[in-house]
């Protein structure tokens, strides 16, 4: 049960829908790029352990927050929060949690952006055959011949963010759920398909072990705050995007079945990259331990060069990579597209257009960041690692915080208990996670990043 509000953006046709528009927000560059090297870095199967446990304590009791707090308010984050807490009868202020939010998709989508214009490329460089029996100097050449180039990855950029204003600008029904509908089904036919021929490879076993046989000699204190991040960045969590996409969320879905779902998913794709990755650079001898965040670019295609039908196979692992990114961009661009139409009664088309311009023009500085102000930094950083450091590491997490606070503490029970519509028992679990162990969580993230203790 729900308020009766509706969203003067429409709503989603069905429960299935949203999850599978959630599912698509959540599945990106973080399932299938960070994921993989991630847990190379950090032991493999101990930090796929602990992982879950931060996806089922903190991500899960996190992402109901928001669909509950969006389909309340049923509006964009920064009206949803200003309406909830005006009724609840606290400050105003708590829109700023949605202003924050803003913000921080535009800092997402300038790298978001970029690396997803990587996937294009690579795409057309799958096709081309370049891969065919390259060594590690030349695909490395590869990567940094496309970096290096401002004129190339303008292009890509550019193509990669009229995509994402093409399906944004048509709305709810016409937009968002038609790209999902068809680009999700695609994406896991596509890694379903590379996991079945990764099982043929020699190196299948040995990824197994890798990905579930827990080793915990690796794990030290910062391993547990790194997989709280990554699961706060895999599950789209504290920029209001799920909260967005839960203010078009029908009043008679059950939100927890819903959120475990969109959970279950997410870290699916993220074992099975892992099981599509890991087994064909076992197989031809490389260890994921040496790739790093250049793991997919610069590793993998070393492998893909190697194997019978490698460049259709590396086409498919592009294209899979570069339709995961493009539907989590979706929904990085709608919250402020919603507010704009909300705040200035724009037409979706313009309201989509502006914040793709915005997105754009600040993506030019990430693209520069890479080559000619290569040597332009602040705090040490270039643009581009500025803006993944700001928004991944500190605004999402502070979001998060924000979100958890509020919906657990300053939320009127009656309000949540039936938006979540659980029983006593599941409600305070619910209530317990979203009070002390999520906020603990992301607190330890954020005193971590500030003042990097703990390694
Ligand atoms: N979850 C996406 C990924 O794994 C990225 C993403 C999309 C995101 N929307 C978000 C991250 C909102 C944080 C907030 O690649």
């Amino acid at each position: 049960m729900s308020a009766n509000r509706t969203s003067v953006h429409g709503q989603w046709s069905s429960r299935w829908i949203f999850i599978l528009a959630a599912t698509g927000s959540a599945v990106g560059l973080g399932n299938i790029w960070r994921f993989p090297y991630i847990t190379a870095e950090h032991g493999g199967g101990a930090f796929v352990l602990i992982y879950l446990v931060c996806i089922v304590l903190v991500g899960l009791p996190i992402m109901m927050s928001e669909i509950l707090l969006g389909r309340r308010g049923r509006r964009s984050p920064i009206h949803t929060m200003a309406a909830l807490a005006e009724e609840e009868g606290h400050s105003k202020h708590w829109r700023l949690v949605g202003v924050m939010g803003v913000f921080a998709g535009f800092f997402i989508l300038t790298f978001y952006s970029i690396v997803a214009g990587w996937t294009l490329a690579y795409m057309a460089r799958a096709v081309s055959g370049v891969f065919a029996d390259a060594s590690a100097q030349q695909t490395g050449a590869i990567f940094n011949a496309l970096v290096s180039d401002p004129e190339r990855l303008l292009a890509w950029h550019t193509i990669f963010m009229i995509m994402t204003v093409s399906v944004v600008s048509r709305g709810i029904k016409q937009g968002l759920e038609q790209a999902v509908r068809y680009l999700m089904p695609a994406l896991l036919l596509l890694l379903l398909l590379l996991v079945g021929y990764s099982m043929t490879t020699p190196g299948f076993a040995e990824a197994l072990s890798y990905l579930f046989k827990p080793d915990f000699s690796q794990v030290g204190a910062s391993t547990v705050l790194i997989a709280l991040g990554q699961a706060f960045f895999s599950l789209s969590l504290g920029m209001g995007a799920i909260m967005t996409y839960g203010s078009y969320l029908s009043g008679s879905a059950h939100i927890p079945r819903t959120t475990v779902s969109i959970g279950i998913m997410d870290t699916s794709v993220a074992l099975l990259a892992g099981l599509a990755i890991f087994p064909i650079m076992f197989s031809v001898g490389l260890h994921p331990h040496e790739g790093g965040p250049g793991l997919i670019f610069k590793i993998l295609p070393i492998a893909f060069g190697q194997m019978a039908y490698g460049n259709v196979l590396a086409f498919i692992f592009f294209t899979l990579l570069m339709f995961a990114a493009w539907t989590s961009s979706l929904s990085i661009l709608e919250p402020v597209t919603a507010w704009l139409v909300e705040k200035t009664g724009y037409s979706r088309l313009r309201a989509a257009i502006s914040a793709g311009v915005v997105a754009w023009a600040l993506g030019l500085g990430s693209l520069l960041s890479l080559n000619l102000w290569s040597e332009v930094t602040l705090f040490g950083m270039t643009f581009f690692d500025l803006m993944e450091h700001l928004s991944v590491n500190i605004m999402l997490p502070v979001g998060g915080l924000l979100i958890a606070v509020f919906a657990g503490w300053f939320m009127s029970r009656s309000a949540t208990s039936a938006e979540l519509g659980l029983g006593n028992g599941a409600y305070l679990a619910w209530k317990v996670a979203t009070r002390f162990i999520a906020p603990a969580g992301v607190i330890l993230i954020l005193l971590q990043e500030l003042f990097g203790f703990l390694g």
